[in-house]
């Protein structure tokens, strides 16, 4: 699939620049490559604010904003072409393309950056930049900070006010574009056939790896370079740890799989979590589990709605989870006193969910002035209740413990409702049980 057209990352860049002050700039370094091992680095991924506003992702790259720049406001220093190094490492678009395919206004390589950033920098009076996220650079901007103040005396004037750029960026990133939920809607359509395939492969003694495999077969046939993060393949008790991902058991019989697992599409992610019988069938307590956790997935998705606010689908997953395990006896006493005293938290330890987006666990203020931030169109967030029955829980009867159910869907705020990106997985015990007869 196609990444978003340029446009958008335009109109991203004047959204930004909208709410900048005037005679302020904006400095914006992607990630560093990561190196694995001797000569060997990590897969490169960029920095998914400088993304957002370039979908620039080369390394060593970092992008300015001036707004108001007469010889213009959009800079980006980047690597320079290098045919011997190209050879080895591939193209690179160098200023030339950072110009004619990413819309640059003004291109430099990334080796000059000493000698003209400060110069960019000197005289305003206002910097937008997110500290802290990148010690090596964050050294680098207060030598040039440093660079200006040493000429003063010469009529330099270094910056009064450093803003935290992401504070503004992350609220941009919330809101998605019909074009950004078209690569999230991709993203969950190959996960989903991820997830379908890993059902049909599940066999009793299967490996955690093996389903893993097939997993990860089908993101990359898809074309997804990239899982949205390391995928969880947890047979058994091992999904009572919620980010397992050793991945290296056995499932014997009788045990349920938890997989949670998406890929990622021109950095676009997807999260999803299903919980299924290796061999195929519910027992009776793991059928009793699911269909708590399955309630309580639908009533909290059935609480995103413009208008209501973030916490109501936990609330609504607590109660569902709540009365379920009174009602079969994992906890005793009423509701509403069991929900005060968080009673729910020896079997459901986690939130019922997060935005989603760039980022897995996308940016993005849960909270607006102390208060639950508002459900608004665009908004993308996953819903993932699930109940965990801890195998040495020993205030339950043995028959409950080990079993681990987690089913985890990503929705979308429409206009007057909500739209479920990850239909694609069947999600009832019939649905489950009729795709592995198959
Ligand atoms: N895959 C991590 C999560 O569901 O939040
Ligand atoms: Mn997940
Ligand atoms: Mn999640």
């Amino acid at each position: 699939m196609p990444s978003l057209p340029a446009a958008e990352f335009a109109q991203r860049r004047h959204q930004l620049m909208e709410q900048m002050s005037s005679n302020s700039i904006a400095i914006l370094p992607t990630s560093p490559v990561c190196n694995r091992n001797n000569s060997v680095d990590y897969a490169y991924r960029p920095n998914s604010d400088f993304y957002y506003l370039s979908g620039f992702d080369e390394p060593e790259a970092v992008l300015v904003l001036i707004p108001g720049r007469e010889h213009g406001q959009y800079i980006l220093f980047c690597r320079e072409r290098d045919p011997a190094r190209e050879l080895w490492d591939g193209l690179r678009a160098g200023q030339e393309g950072a110009i004619r395919d990413f819309y640059a206004d003004d291109a430099f390589p990334i080796s000059d950056i000493d000698e003209i950033l400060p110069g960019l920098l000197e005289g305003r009076d206002r910097v937008y930049y997110s500290v802290g996220k990148n010690l090596v650079f964050d050294q680098q901007l207060m030598d040039w900070v440093n660079t200006i103040r040493s000429k003063a005396r010469l009529g330099a004037s270094p910056p009064k006010e450093f803003v935290m750029l992401d504070h503004l960026l992350h609220d941009m990133r919330l809101y998605k574009s019909a074009a950004e939920v078209a690569q999230m809607q991709h993203a969950c359509d190959i996960s989903a056939r991820a997830h379908i395939r890993a059902m049909q492969a599940a066999r009793p003694s299967i490996y955690e790896y093996q389903l893993e495999a097939e997993l990860d077969y089908e993101f990359r046939k898809s074309g997804a370079h990239f899982s949205a993060y390391s995928s969880i393949v947890a047979g058994g008790s091992n999904a009572c740890i919620l980010h397992y991902i050793n991945n290296n058991q056995p499932v014997q019989d009788g045990e349920l799989v938890l997989i949670d697992a998406g890929c990622e599409i021109n950095c676009y992610a997807s999260d999803i979590t299903r919980t299924f019988p290796v061999n195929g069938r519910f027992s009776p307590e793991q059928k009793a589990l699911y269909e708590i956790v399955l309630e309580a997935n639908l009533a909290a998705i059935d609480c995103v709605q413009p208008e209501r606010h973030w916490n109501e689908p936990h609330e609504a997953s607590v109660r569902v989870i709540t009365a379920g395990l009174v009602r079969l006896g994992l906890l005793h006493g009423d509701v509403d006193a069991l929900i005060a005293a968080e009673a729910y938290r020896d079997f459901y330890m986690h939130r019922a969910g997060h935005w989603l987006g760039l980022d897995v666990h996308d940016v993005g203020d849960y909270k607006v002035g102390g208060q639950w931030r508002v459900l608004e169109p665009g908004m993308c967030l996953t819903i993932e209740p699930g109940i965990y029955v801890a195998q040495d829980n020993l205030n339950v009867d043995a028959r409950w413990r080990g079993i681990g159910i987690r089913i985890e869907d990503n929705v979308v705020v429409t206009q007057h409702g909500h739209h479920v990106l990850t239909h694609g997985v069947p999600k009832t015990v019939d649905e489950i049980e009729a795709l592995m007869q198959r």
